[in-house]
């Protein structure tokens, strides 16, 4: 009874302060330090540079052992197998000279066994605690083997589909990012790291990455400071604010810069704007790899000016350890510098419970698919698909069908619909869509399937001709086409975007049949299907959507489920308009729209009689699909918006309210999304910029007043004076559906 009054008086307490409990480890443990402190002092260089040395399992476990026995390894990615890990960690606990517990890693990046939607999927739910629940179901069977440390969440800005990795990261919008990130970040690390099942979460790529020039993976970046600290950074700071214990810098260089000898970024913004706490990790082979940027000599150089900058633990490049004693004699690394480092390393150890017990139970299998797990994975699949288009109420589809053609390479393709980064997920736990809709259907329907290409490559023409053929035979069609799950991912970049093989003439083939065509797109990023859409009754774009997509989407297309995804990032037209993101600065000459395009230039038009605006003439002037765009099975309305006041001081904080109705026949979930224009400052600003959303829930008919809390704080930028202000001015608030709809209303923000 005691504890239940306790609770209640902490709960109104925690309404009254409208603060949530600490979820984080850090801020300084005075017990943690000592303990830190007390073992830097007794290590020997070699075993201080050995903490800072990560490598990836080769497998022979006592060569590996002799190292750890010598203290020459922090930390192992790549292993997973329990039984090697307890053997390893028992050598460094008991017969190495300092007893300290190694990390494991491994990329965890929407699950482990259990295969959530690729994290650009999630993002398209635009529900943090979907991404939450994934990463702590990630974690749970994570570390049921005995890994504490995944490589995510990927916050990386992603505005290039060509960029194969856009798939890994949660879009183009810096809010939303911030937002999805975060929300990883806490499901992976739990209430606190020292829970068994907490395992650390590493954001990364610090910083720029995903801007790679021409979405060529890894290629150089050229973004300046003040663009890096509006867009860029700001996902990061999320991160390290929600408690993240590390960060792995990127690949690539950023105006010549490698990220990886970033000391301002790594030194000044990481720890001492944003107090970071935990410990920076190199990409892999990062530090060497500055050799062929050009910016380092040999392995010497790469590893001072690595350490230097404040890169605490080396991925598997050596460097460090085979190099900086030679540094550290020669006075161009200090000592000092690698206490530090080391410090940031065994901080996160000792927060992680390693110390105390850094064995795994006999592996607890039933931890794999557990199916609670499988259930979670299957919501956030449901939640992760956008409709597109949906012509005539094409879907759900009717009861009245009765026979149904399942054809297309990703309909059952149990490994491609995982998506890229599953090391360790299971193709046999797949549930696919022919598989899940046989099963729901039963004998409810009739159906026949004709996969017509195997594989999203495959230019097998014969296929296509007999899905045709039995295509006549059937009520509707669904069609499921894509990429197969390497066609994005790392390295995988793509100059173009067009479906592969024979998939897009499938679509158009299928649709001259006349019947009603179904067209579902798992892929790993947006793909250009203009012509598939225009040729398709309605389409559904599910992402890679992980070992329960299936089930997903069979429920969508039955309508036991309604889609509420709406798109991460903005899906072009064509190739040509990359990058192509709803955020963008107004152009000194916005175009009118009543421009004339390519088709209807007259032969030997005068020079300036095309408009003089920033358009194309050939793809005109917008995308296929805004960002924050998506239907549904039914409609809603945005009305009656309501500001608390007009005018505000820049410490105010703004309510809007405004009344959302389901004016369908279904429940459904809208995406509301608030989106701020500063219409005038000391820098060029965004058209726009997303600052808030949620997900509403209404039965149909359904009216529902809902209300947005906005501190006038949340619109500082980065200004003129490279400060961080609210700037006083006008400003436009749209509340809508999407970023290219809704009605603006004004306020001003004064001195
Ligand atoms: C990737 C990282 C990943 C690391 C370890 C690198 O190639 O860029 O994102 O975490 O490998 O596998």
């Amino acid at each position: 009874m005691k504890d239940k009054i306790a609770l209640f008086v902490f709960t109104v307490l925690l309404l009254l302060t409208g603060c949530t409990p600490a979820k984080r480890d850090t801020g300084v443990n005075k017990e943690i330090e000592r303990k830190v402190d007390e073992l830097v002092r007794k290590m020997t260089l070699e075993e201080k540079l050995g903490q800072m040395n990560q490598i990836s399992s080769w497998g022979n476990i006592e060569d590996m052992s002799n190292l750890v026995r010598k203290g020459q390894i922090g930390s192992i990615l790549n292993e997973v197998e329990p039984a090697r890990i307890n053997a390893m960690q028992k050598v460094a606990m008991e017969e190495s000279r300092l007893r300290i517990p190694l990390l494991i890693a491994r990329d965890v990046i929407h699950g482990f066994k259990t295969i959530f939607p690729i994290p650009l999927g999630q993002a398209a739910s635009f529900n943090p605690a979907l991404a939450e629940t994934g990463a702590r179901v990630a974690a749970i069977e994570t570390s049921s083997v005995g890994i504490r440390w995944t490589f995510a969440p990927m916050i990386d800005i992603s505005r290039d589909p060509r960029w194969g990795r856009i798939a890994e990261s949660f879009g183009e919008d810096v809010y939303l990012t911030s937002v999805m990130g975060a929300a990883t970040v806490k499901g992976f690390q739990g209430d606190s790291l020292s829970d068994p099942t907490s395992i650390a979460a590493c954001p990364k790529h610090f910083i720029g990455y995903g801007a790679a020039e021409g979405g060529r993976d890894y290629n150089s970046t050229n973004i300046p400071e003040r663009q890096l600290r509006n867009v860029y950074l700001p996902p990061f700071e999320e991160a390290v604010k929600a408690g993240a214990a590390t960060i792995m810098t990127s690949f690539n260089d950023n105006d010549g810069i490698p990220s990886t000898a970033n000391a301002y970024l790594l030194k000044t913004v990481l720890r001492d704007e944003w107090k970071f706490d935990g410990f920076v990790v190199s990409d892999w082979a990062s530090v060497t790899e500055m050799i062929s940027h050009g910016f380092a000599a040999d392995n010497a150089e790469a590893a001072m000016k690595a350490i230097n900058a404040g890169v605490d633990m080396e991925m598997v490049s050596a460097s460090y350890i085979g190099e900086a004693p030679g540094l550290v004699k020669e006075y161009k690394v200090k000592e000092s510098d690698i206490d530090e480092a080391v410090r940031n390393i065994l901080r996160i150890k000792f927060r992680l419970g390693l110390f105390d017990n850094p064995y795994v139970d006999v592996p607890q299998k039933e931890v794999f698919y557990a199916p609670a797990h499988l259930a979670d994975a299957k919501e956030a699949a449901i939640q992760s698909v956008i409709l597109l288009k949906n012509e005539k109420n094409t879907l759900p589809v009717s009861a009245s069908v009765k026979t149904v053609l399942i054809t297309g390479p990703m309909a059952d393709a149990p490994y491609e619909q995982l998506g890229t980064w599953i090391f360790d997920g299971e193709k046999s736990h797949t549930i696919t869509p022919l598989k899940a809709i046989r099963e729901m259907m039963g004998n409810e329907v009739q159906i026949i399937y004709e996969p017509a290409l195997a594989y999203s490559r495959d230019v097998n023409p014969a296929g296509v001709a007999k899905a045709v053929e039995a295509a006549k035979k059937a009520d509707i069609i669904l069609a499921f086409v894509g990429e197969e799950s390497i066609l994005s991912g790392e390295a995988h970049s793509m100059a173009g975007l067009d479906l592969q093989g024979n998939q897009s003439d499938l679509i158009l083939s299928l649709a001259k049949t006349g019947k009603p065509l179904v067209t579902t797109v798992m892929a790993g990023r947006p793909l250009t299907i203009e012509k598939e859409v225009n040729a398709s009754s309605a389409v559904l774009y599910s992402f890679h959507p992980g070992t329960m997509g299936g089930p997903a989407l069979a429920d969508l297309l039955w309508g036991k489920a309604v889609p509420s995804g709406k798109t991460p990032v903005t899906f072009p037209k064509m190739v040509g308009q990359i990058p192509m993101y709803y955020s963008h600065n107004t152009t000194g000459r916005p175009a009118t729209r009543k421009e004339v395009l390519l088709k209807d230039i007259p032969v030997e038009a005068g020079q300036t009689s095309l408009g003089c605006t920033s358009f194309y003439l050939d793809a005109g002037f917008d995308p296929l699909y805004p960002f924050g765009y998506g239907l549904s099975y039914t409609t809603f309305e945005y009305s009656n918006i309501r500001l608390s006041a007009s005018k505000l001081k820049k410490n105010d904080t703004m309510t809007i309210e405004f009344d959302l109705a389901n004016t369908g026949q279904v429940a459904a979930t809208e995406v509301a999304q608030l989106y701020v224009q500063d219409k005038v400052g000391s820098i060029a600003r965004p058209v726009k910029e997303l600052k808030r959303f949620a997900r509403i829930e209404l039965q149909a008919g359904e009216k529902k007043t809902v209300s947005f809390e906005l501190p006038m704080s949340d619109l500082a930028f980065w200004n003129i004076d490279m400060k961080k202000e609210v700037e006083a001015g006008d400003f436009n608030l749209w509340v809508a559906g999407c970023s290219q709809s809704g009605t603006p209303v004004s306020f001003e923000v004064i001195d």
